[in-house]
Order: structure tokens, then sequence, then C-alpha cells
């Protein structure tokens, strides 16, 4: 049978791989592709999505495609720059705002008879964020929800090339329903794709173990496979995956930087190793710590980490690689790559918000090949795969760690004083999440140590003239947005005494209930 998917136009969004995301939960299968690569003449394609945009319709470099490769053959969706570029080119007119249109904005009149619609409230909160407006919609297309700012908040078209020359509709939504903030932005899509574009859902991960178990056998044969392990779930998921299709052909390298959070790299080593896996710690801390020391930029912190860390695990593979001990060769660099980091790094306007640290660049010498089993998967396929592979709640649950840890929640120079003093400060926090049930509430939390800044305090009879301590907990589906967790006072009262109390160095507590954007997760 067909395999169906919808296509997803990239034009530069920061939220286009939620667009996927969400269709994925509709086990939907999707692919981003860029806003000038449409496939014509798939016969699998059922449906087209062109995505919002850093540029305005008038920009002279905004990126442009050409809309009769599929209007009026498939379905289409524009969303915000989408929705504006297909008003701009088939005769509406886009505008400049007066003012940025930015956030939470409700769907006065709604039009729920129509296919996009079908189920909505009225009033229904959606969330904009736009420069420009769409002041006039193309002839032949029908305004079916304004908000109170925005007349054209959603229009459509049931035979946008006129009657009886193709018969798929052009649909049109000025605010994002792929964000978290669209509170019906998922029935939305759902209408789309299922009611509208004809999705049977049936991709769903539930078959991914079986055949990606059965591809990689085939795929790496006798030869051995390396993989750096992170003790986060996508190369852990990653690891376990290899490990049932190739058994002992694996072996893992997990490098501690140093900067990990207190007793991690024992625990997780511990995690590792009842997994059956065939695991190689390496405790590189020292190099780091050395290569690190004044340096204070957190771009040049993330690089100096990225290049050691390339080092130190290109310095094991080696060892690997040239291996007199096995007969069979190791041919194969495994990553737990998800499909998110793929896109990230085919993002077509060039624009790096911050660069993440992964392993890569392994010397060509050694000649190796890249098997990237989580590929097409996102953060939430890949926890279910995991639990599917038996790997313990503890380690799919856990919350995200960034690739260089605890420097980029140092502000300033890195020592090992200061990531003590931060493990300890951490770890009494996430462990306070652990006991009050809060843990798993939260998308990713952690405390990031003001080292720069000190404030007067007072203990027992004695001034004190110490560093502040930041937590940050958020709630995110995605870590595009995200929100501050509105955490118990209680509990932030009995964390930050703990905190003062019992951990030399830190004289105050401070909790950060910024939200992003415009603020992102980590503070570096
Ligand atoms: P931001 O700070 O951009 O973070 O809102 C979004 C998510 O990415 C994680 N993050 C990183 N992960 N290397 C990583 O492997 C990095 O350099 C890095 N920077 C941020 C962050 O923890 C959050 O989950």
């Amino acid at each position: 049978m067909q395999q169906q998917k919808i296509i997803i136009l990239d034009f530069g969004s920061q939220t286009t791989q939620l667009i996927a995301r969400r269709l994925r939960e509709l086990d939907t299968f999707c692919e981003i592709l860029p806003y000038n690569k449409f496939p014509v003449g798939d016969p699998d394609v059922i449906g087209v999505i062109l995505s919002g945009s850093p540029y305005s319709v008038h920009d002279p470099e905004a990126f442009k495609v050409d809309l009769s490769q599929f209007v009026g053959r498939l379905p289409v969706l524009g969303i915000c720059y989408g929705a504006q570029f297909i008003s701009h080119t088939l005769g509406g007119r886009v505008e400049k705002a007066d003012s940025r249109e930015y956030g939470r904005a409700h769907l006065e009149t709604v039009d729920t008879s129509n296919p996009l619609f079908k189920g909505f409230d009225q009033n229904s909160q959606v969330w904009m964020s736009h420069g420009d407006t769409i002041t006039a919609i193309p002839d032949g297309f029908e305004v079916i929800g304004s908000t109170k700012d925005v007349k054209y908040a959603a229009f459509w078209s049931p035979s946008p090339l006129g009657k009886g020359r193709g018969e798929a509709a052009v649909f049109a939504a000025q605010f994002h329903p792929e964000v978290f903030h669209s509170l019906q932005g998922t029935l939305l899509l759902k209408n789309f794709v299922v009611d509208i574009c004809g999705s049977r859902q049936d991709w769903s991960p539930a078959n991914f173990v079986d055949t990606t178990v059965a591809e990689l056998r085939k795929q790496i044969g006798s030869d051995r496979v390396i993989l750096g392990l992170s003790g986060g779930v996508d190369s852990s998921v990653a690891a376990v995956l290899l490990n049932r299709a190739i058994g002992n052909q694996l072996t893992c390298i997990f490098v501690d930087h140093g900067m990990l959070r207190k007793n991690e790299f024992r625990n997780v080593m511990k995690d590792y190793e009842c997994l059956g896996l065939n695991v190689i710690g390496v405790d590189a801390s020292q190099k780091f710590f050395a290569d690190l020391a004044g340096a204070t930029e957190p771009e040049q912190k993330r690089k100096i980490i990225g290049r050691d860390f390339i080092e130190v695990f290109n310095a094991e593979a080696k060892k690997i690689v040239n291996s007199k001990s096995s007969n069979s060769k190791c041919k194969w660099l495994a990553q737990g790559t998800i499909y998110p980091d793929r896109i990230e790094s085919l993002n077509i306007t060039g624009k790096v918000i911050k660069s993440h640290h992964n392993v890569g660049g392994l010397p060509e010498e050694m000649n190796l090949k890249l098997c990237e089993p989580l590929k097409w998967l996102f953060k939430d396929e890949v926890r279910r795969v995991g639990r599917q592979l038996g790997i313990p709640e503890h380690l799919i649950g856990r919350h995200p760690f960034p690739g260089p840890g605890l420097a980029v929640r140092i502000l300033g120079e890195i020592t090992p004083e200061k990531v003590r003093i931060l493990q300890d400060a951490d770890d009494i926090f996430i462990q306070g999440l652990r006991d009050w049930g809060l843990y798993d509430q939260i998308w990713q939390a952690g405390a990031i140590l003001l080292s720069d800044v000190r404030s007067v305090g007072v203990m027992g009879d004695e001034r004190t003239y110490e560093n502040p301590v930041a937590l940050r907990a958020v709630t995110s589906t995605d870590a595009m947005t995200a929100d501050w967790a509105h955490l118990p006072y209680e509990f932030l009262a009995k964390v930050s005494n703990d905190i003062i109390n019992k951990v030399k160095g830190v004289n105050r507590v401070c909790y950060d209930i910024s939200s992003k954007p415009p603020s992102t997760i980590e503070w570096e």
C-alpha cells in the first residue's frame, strides 16, 4: 500500500518542524522540504502545507514557490507567511501592519460549517506572530475566521483555479495552528490531513522497532559499530535499538566532560551496563577544564567543548577502529540524531540562534559510514520506541540536558569549584522536584549559577558576599516554545532554603519567570 505523505514546504519559520510533529501525532507521515523543492509527480503526496517565514512577501529576498505545481490538484493549507503568500500571489493584498501582531488572539467569528473548522468552539484561542497583515483576499476566496484585529484570520477557496478546473481546496490561516497556544490547532490540522486530504492515519512507531531492527541487520551485517552516548534519551534509545539488532558488534563511548549533573556519569554508566550495552566510559574532565580556562563567552565555551569532545571521542574511536582483537571491521558510526536535529541543520535561512553541539566531524581517514536509526522520529516518538524496547522509565522520562552541560549554566568562566557548587544546588532542586511529584510535569529544569554577580546576605551573625543561583523550570512540548512552570510557593521556599543552607558559596536563590520566546530555555 502507498505510504501516504503530506509535504510541508519550509519557508524558514522557527515553527515549521512543529507542524510536522503535530501531523505525526495524528499518525500521518510527513516530510519537511525546502520551499522550492516540491516533489512534482510524487504519487504518495496527499496534501501540501506552506509554513511561516521570517520574511515579508514584499522583501526582495522572500522565498517564493510556484503554486501551480499543486494548487487545484492537491489540498493546500498556508500558515502565516504561507497564507500571506497565497493571498499576495493569487490576487489579494498584503500590507505592513502598524504594529507586529504577536501572541494570543481569539477567533471571534469562525465558520464551523467549513471542513477546516469542524468541531471548533466560537472564540477559540489562536496564536499570532506576524508583521504584515492581509488586507484583501483573492477573488473566489471566502473568509472563514476573524479575530478582533485580523479580519482575514482564515480564508479558503473550494476551487482556487475556478469551477471545474481542479477540485482541491486551498485554505489559509494567519495564525499558527501548530503551536501549543493555539488551543484547537491540532483539531484544525486533523481536519485538514484526515478529512480534507484523506490520511489513513497509519504511520505509527508501533512497527518501528521490528522494521528498524531488520533493516539494521541487513545494513550492518557482521561489521562493528561505534556510538557516542550522552546519557540522554536519543543516544540511549539508538544504542538499545542497535544492541537488539547486532548485540556486541556495538561499542558505545560515554565521555565525561566534567560538567554533567551530580553523580550523573556513575549512575548512567550503571544504567547502561544493566541494559546490557558494551560501554567504554572516558573521564576527560581535566582536559575540558584546562581548555575552558579563561573562556567566558557562551559560543566560545560551546565551541571549545564541541572541539574537545570530538578529540576525545575520536581518540577512543580510533582505538576501536584499529583494534586487531576482532575479525570483523568497525565501519560504522551510529548517532542518536532525530528528525528535528536534521531539520535544524537544514535550516534554509542560515540564521543560527545557538549552535548545537553534536558528535560529528570524525576524521575522514577513519572512513566510517553514518548510521542514524532514529532520523525520522520526533522526541515523543523516540520515547515511545524506548518504552517498547524496555528501557527503564527514569532514563526515558528524564529531562533533556544540553550537550555542553553545566558549562552553559555557569555564566562566566568555568572552574571545577563553580561546577561543584552548581551540581549541589541543581541536585537539591531536581531531587526536590522528584520528591514533590513535580518532575514529570516539567519539560526541563535546572539551576544556573550567576558566578559574576555577588550580593550581600547574612548567615547567623556573619555577613556573606556570595553568588546567586537562578532556578529554571519550564513546561513545553517541544522546546520550541516554553512557559515558566508555575511551581508551588511552598516548594520554591523549601528548595531555596535548602540550597542556601547546604550549598556553600550561594546566599540567594531566584526563580526565572521568562517564557520562550522571547527568552530561551538555557541562559547561554
Ligand atoms: P534553548 O536554550 O535554545 O534550548 O531554548 C532549547 C533546548 O535545547 C537544549 N540545548 C542544547 N542541547 N547542545 C545541546 O545538545 C546545546 O548546545 C544546547 N543548547 C540548548 C536546551 O537544553 C533545551 O532543551
